[in-house]
């Protein structure tokens, strides 16, 4: 595919502050990468670690999206493609909201941000950060162990093929995006492989909810199934995997023997 506009920053604090603060001069669709991120940011206000040249780090520019949560679902959905070529024997998957996993660790995460002029959304600035080279056996962010590409294959990967084949992916998934919203969104929906699992969510107020994942609704919120049968709906929260209570390797044989 032709025409990916891409741009690289040597260094920079964060790609996703670099794209909301310049986001009119720069084109529709763009996506900016940084070799190296001085201060990456996660959800919820945390910190994203990234080494230099360990990892992508990467932001598009999406003006033209009539669901903001859309733009999650795009960069989401570029990042699976991209994670599933690189280590295709792995379980990988999304952990609502937009995570992805392997198995109980994270190896990529998502930080969706509207952008606003005099109140009005001019578009979704859509971050994304996979973990590639970086040692992350140490790593643990909320109590979450990350995992990186290198870790799950024992290979090092070219960093900077990776970045040029997730734009393309991107621009793959926006223009789908434009086309046929409800169809990509039902792609997300099959590829969020805890529905039906027994979870815990953690929500912003501190409490804690456990009960059965049972679906997404269209504007992307999490709907779990507490021990009474009463339905919650959660429009953030962080999901904990608790493996006691999913069994991965029946997860792992119910959807890759689908492939
Ligand atoms: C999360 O898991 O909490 C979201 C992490 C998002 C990290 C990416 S790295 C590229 C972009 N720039 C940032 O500062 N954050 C996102």
């Amino acid at each position: 595919m032709t025409g990916v506009d891409f741009i690289l920053l040597d260094k920079v604090d964060s790609t996703n502050t670099y794209a909301r603060k310049n986001f009119s001069s720069l084109p529709d669709g763009c996506v900016v990468v940084a070799v190296e991120q001085t201060a990456g940011r996660g959800r919820l206000g945390r910190q994203w670690f990234s080494g230099k040249d360990l990892s992508v780090t990467a932001t598009a520019v999406l003006k033209n999206i009539s669901v903001p949560f859309h733009a999650g679902v795009v960069v989401g959905l570029a990042g699976l493609e991209l994670v599933r070529e690189c280590v295709p024997h792995a379980f990988s998957f999304f952990k609502w909201p937009n995570d992805i996993y392997i198995r109980d660790c994270k190896i990529a995460g998502i930080l969706s941000e509207g952008v606003l002029k005099n109140g009005k959304l001019q578009g979704v600035a859509a971050g994304i950060g996979i973990n590639v080279n970086n040692d992350t056996t140490a790593l643990r962010v909320n109590g979450i162990r990350a995992i990186s590409l290198q870790e799950v294959s024992k290979q090092t990967f070219f960093v900077e093929k990776l970045r040029i084949e997730l734009a393309k992916k991107i621009k793959k998934y926006y223009i789908m995006c434009q086309s046929n919203p409800d169809g990509i969104l039902t792609l997300w929906r099959q590829e969020n492989r805890l529905i039906g699992e027994q979870l815990v969510l953690d929500l912003p107020s501190g409490e804690s909810k456990q009960g059965k994942f049972l679906g997404i609704t269209d504007s992307g919120a999490m709907q779990l199934e507490d021990a009474n049968g009463g339905v919650f709906c959660f429009d953030c929260g962080d999901v904990k995997i608790d493996t006691s209570l999913i069994d991965f390797n029946s997860l792992k044989e119910k959807y890759m023997n689908e492939l």
